[in-house]
């Protein structure tokens, strides 16, 4: 996203193009030491799917050599840029740290850690970093004509995406002041602790695409990686086939944000009420597989599934209902740090100090690859730090998210990111997923930091 303009960095999907007639544009693939910066990156586990990677690069490569050495001034060049994926603090590193001349290959056991934290295959190494790991839609052959969504949910084709967006007619959203709402009414009974978690936004950074050309098959939105389960993968593929089937063309088939925001499955609301036995009752949005989901940490749990409308939701989503109620379970318990075994049979441990620190312990089985997996546990400590504290996605009452930009959903940014330490476990079980435990772990702590309050996030 991020362009030198005369060599100085400038956010380019903001930019028009007439404001750079006669002069200077250089992109990643014009920077000199780029490679360097990639390997740096992968060196520190700073890069997961590589989105966001080629334009932190490029505004790291413009700061001078005092303010890279500052990790304070290091986040505050940041502002501009979202990662969802790696905790910031990786990113931080790395950019402290500078280029590398060193060069080292990522391997097998790398590249399986990443699939078993990621839940889907993905590319790693320097590459990723400068944006080569493969996107959805980079395989698509130039001339293919390109399908978007109009505001009536119609998809519109056009010979170029600039034709395609002038026909659909539709205007992107902004952020919104819309207040943020508790769908789900916590149930009736006397309760030791309470929970409620309103809407959040997934937020991977890759808007789902697919192409595909006539009778043949579509390409994977999952892109390289699958956003912690937030891609709805399948239903654009469907799409681009049937349009290149009726063009007689290849055809692209892409999402905005806003058609993300408003389309794409979120971890399902709900309100639990336990007593301190840790029985109790979970009223959930209607999901299939949540009561299977909440009952493989908490079967004393009843789950009441109720009818609420709002955007689709999924239990692909990250730990949806188990990681809730084994949080609420883990506040009844009285010890220092919080403990989680995931259903995957990984266990986390996490603690936050005065300062707001974050320490985990992970035990995950053979760890296969130390950097790859600590940078998806601190990605999965920021994620879990952000959605007790400040994430929310604005729905209103005809169900329709109002939020609609990366910068609405509260994402804490890197400045807003405090120290994570992970500690890794060596464990010479079979490798499961380690994050997702994490994730439940961080929450589950910061949650009991913030003295239990009975709604998230907790600045709603
Ligand atoms: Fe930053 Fe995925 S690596 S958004």
């Amino acid at each position: 996203c991020t362009v030198w303009v005369d060599g100085q960095p400038r956010v380019a999907c903001v930019t028009p193009v007439a404001r750079v007639r006669g002069r200077s544009v250089t992109t990643i693939e014009g920077l000199a030491d780029a490679d360097d910066w990639g390997a740096a990156f992968a060196a520190c586990g700073a890069t997961q799917c590589g989105f966001c990677t080629p334009g932190i690069i490029m505004r790291a490569a413009a700061l001078d050599d005092a303010k890279r050495a500052q990790p304070a001034a290091v986040e505050q060049s940041l502002l501009a840029h979202q990662c969802r994926c790696t905790g910031w603090r990786p990113v931080v590193d790395a950019i402290v740290g500078g280029p590398a001349a060193e060069r080292v290959g990522p391997g097998d056991a790398a590249a399986r850690r990443a699939e078993l934290e990621g839940r889907v295959p993905q590319s790693i190494g320097g590459d990723v970093a400068l944006g080569r790991g493969g996107f959805a839609d980079d395989t698509a052959p130039p001339d293919a004509w390109v399908a978007v969504l109009d505001a009536d949910g119609e998809w519109v084709v056009g010979a170029t995406l600039h034709e395609a967006r002038e026909r659909s007619g539709k205007v992107q959203g902004r952020r919104t002041t819309a207040p943020l709402v508790w769908p789900v009414e916590l149930p009736d009974g006397d309760w030791v602790r309470t929970l409620q978690t309103t809407w959040v936004e997934p937020g991977y950074l890759e808007p789902d695409a697919s192409w595909c050309a006539p009778g043949g098959r579509p390409t994977s939105s999952h892109g390289n990686g699958g956003a912690f389960g937030g891609k709805q993968d399948g239903s654009l593929g469907e799409v681009a086939r049937r349009l290149a089937d009726e063009h007689g063309r290849p055809v692209r088939v892409l999402y905005t944000r806003e058609d993300v925001v408003r389309r794409g499955p979120k971890r399902p609301p709900l309100a639990i009420g336990v007593r301190p036995d840790g029985s109790g009752v979970a009223r959930v949005v209607r999901t299939p597989g949540i009561a299977d989901r909440i009952a493989l940490v908490a079967p004393e749990l009843d789950v009441v599934e109720v009818d609420v409308i709002g955007p689709p939701t999924s239990v692909d989503l990250r730990g949806a209902g188990w990681v809730e109620a084994a949080v609420v379970l883990a506040s009844l318990a009285d010890t220092p740090t919080t403990e989680i075994v995931s259903p995957d049979g990984a266990t986390a441990r996490a603690a936050v100090a005065d300062d707001g620190a974050i320490s985990v312990e992970v035990e995950c089985g053979e760890v296969l690859d130390e950097t790859v997996l600590r940078s998806y546990c601190v990605g999965a400590a920021h994620m879990a730090l952000g959605w007790v504290t400040s994430e929310g996605l604005a729905v209103g009452g005809d169900g329709v998210p109002h939020d609609l930009t990366m910068r609405s959903f509260g994402i804490l940014r890197a400045m807003d990111t405090p120290a994570i330490e992970v500690a890794i476990v060596a464990d010479d079980g079979p490798p499961v997923n380690g994050s997702d435990a994490v994730f439940a772990a961080v929450a589950a702590a910061v949650w009991r930091r913030h003295g239990t309050a009975p709604r998230w996030p907790i600045t709603g």
